[in-house]
């Protein structure tokens, strides 16, 4: 007789980790010049700078190795330092104070999502969110055995909640998740959105949780706006991954509700102890490394700006408008309603890995997918012309 498993054991793939696994392998298997750019396999799937950490992160972090430092066991919320340029980093970028007490430096934002959700919620519980949305809200969440409650968006709201669909929600949630700019679709709402729906959740008791993780990451006209300006009851979500450029290193951050803070903490020494001690020595260091992160953002603009012309003309042209991150969320059902299928394809065919939209929207995401344009410059500006090719375009 098998032996019981835990409900652990049925949580789904993040898919786009599959789908990272099988671009190296095709990668791996091409011989040179295998396409007629010179190129290899264009890695559109990755929501990860190409560009590694900060120099004057990687340079903090050599030093304090270089000095012998021992690198031990930090507090459970991180180190001090860490913390107060955190909460500093608040006043700076948005004129919001922040208590550096409030501040819990986490294993990333992934390493944020447990301590929250079960700080926060009990088992049954039901957490708000738009669909599409990033997959391990809904994963980590099931895992604990709450409910997520799937919000179906679409371009009207830019796939986005909005108050009026939390009105409607019978029975009331217990939690509503809110990103800006999202993954997948990379948009945004509105300072007056997000305040709204902050006031929303603070009248009727929901617990918000904002992932602010693609903050710095923005062209358009929408400002970015932080959850902890509008509410002091909401969970923030935050992490030196994306414009920080710092994925590998693990270090994100929590900017908790004073109610909260103690039971986080207490998680967290259970859970992971601390975040890893000399990555959160670079993580300081880093955000003094502004101009060198924003050439990164330079990029980014640039590659965007050349995929929404560019696209279009190759066959992909219902796009998301894309005011933030580094996504593009693709509206593909005049090609395919099978987006693994197609992807696989366009991998095998085209060599460019994008990732099928089922891994965001279960019940949509066959007609959709997302490029992600995070990567090298020059790889983004040759894409268009292979997936045209590709088409027949
Ligand atoms: C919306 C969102 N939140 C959280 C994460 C997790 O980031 P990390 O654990 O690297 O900080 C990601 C990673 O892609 C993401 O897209």
């Amino acid at each position: 007789m098998a032996l019981k498993t835990g409900r652990g054991a049925h949580a789904p793939p993040f898919l786009v980790m599959d789908v990272i696994a099988a671009a190296n392998a095709r990668a791996a298997s091409l011989p040179p010049g295998a396409f007629a750019d010179g190129r290899s396999v264009i890695r559109m799937e990755v929501g990860q700078p190409g560009t590694g950490a900060p120099r004057g992160a990687a340079e903090a972090a050599i030093r304090a190795l270089q000095a012998g430092a021992p690198m031990g066991y930090t507090e459970a919320f991180g180190l001090r330092s860490l913390r107060a340029r955190i909460a500093r980093h608040y006043a700076e970028r948005y004129g919001t104070a922040v208590a550096t007490e409030r501040v819990a430096v986490t294993v990333g934002a992934s390493g944020a999502f447990p301590l929250a959700f079960l700080a926060a919620f009990d088992p049954g519980d039901r957490v708000a969110m738009a669909a599409p949305f990033y997959p391990p809200y809904a994963n980590i969440l099931t895992a604990l055995g709450m409910q997520p409650v799937l919000l179906p968006c679409d371009a009207a709201t830019r796939w986005q909640p909005t108050v009026a669909m939390l009105d409607a929600l019978d029975p009331r949630p217990d939690g509503l998740i809110v990103a800006s700019p999202c993954n997948p679709a990379g948009t945004m709402l509105a300072p007056a959105e997000l305040a709204a729906i902050a006031r929303w959740c603070d009248t009727h008791r929901v617990r918000l949780i904002s992932d602010e993780i693609y903050h710095g990451l923005t062209y358009g006209e929408v400002p970015e706006a932080t959850a902890a300006a509008f509410s002091d009851s909401a969970i923030v979500v935050n992490s030196f991954s994306k414009y920080w450029s710092m994925t590998g290193w693990r270090i994100g951050w929590l900017v908790l509700p004073e109610d909260l803070v103690r039971p986080v903490e207490c998680l967290a020494q259970n859970f992971f102890i601390n975040a890893p001690h000399v990555a959160q020595v670079a993580a300081e260091a880093a955000m003094d490394c502004t101009p060198e992160l924003e050439a990164n953002v330079a990029r980014y603009r640039a590659s965007r700006a050349l995929l929404l012309e560019a696209l279009p003309r190759a066959g992909f042209d219902r796009l998301s408008p894309a005011d933030g991150a580094f996504y593009l969320w693709a509206d593909v059902a005049r090609l395919t309603n099978d987006s693994p299928e197609f992807c696989a394809r366009m991998m095998a065919e085209a060599g460019i890995a994008a990732t099928p939209g089922v891994d965001f929207d279960r019940e949509r995401g066959g007609r959709f997918l997302r490029f992600s344009y995070c990567g090298p410059a020059e790889d983004m500006a040759a894409a268009p012309g292979r997936l045209g090719a590709w088409l027949g375009r």
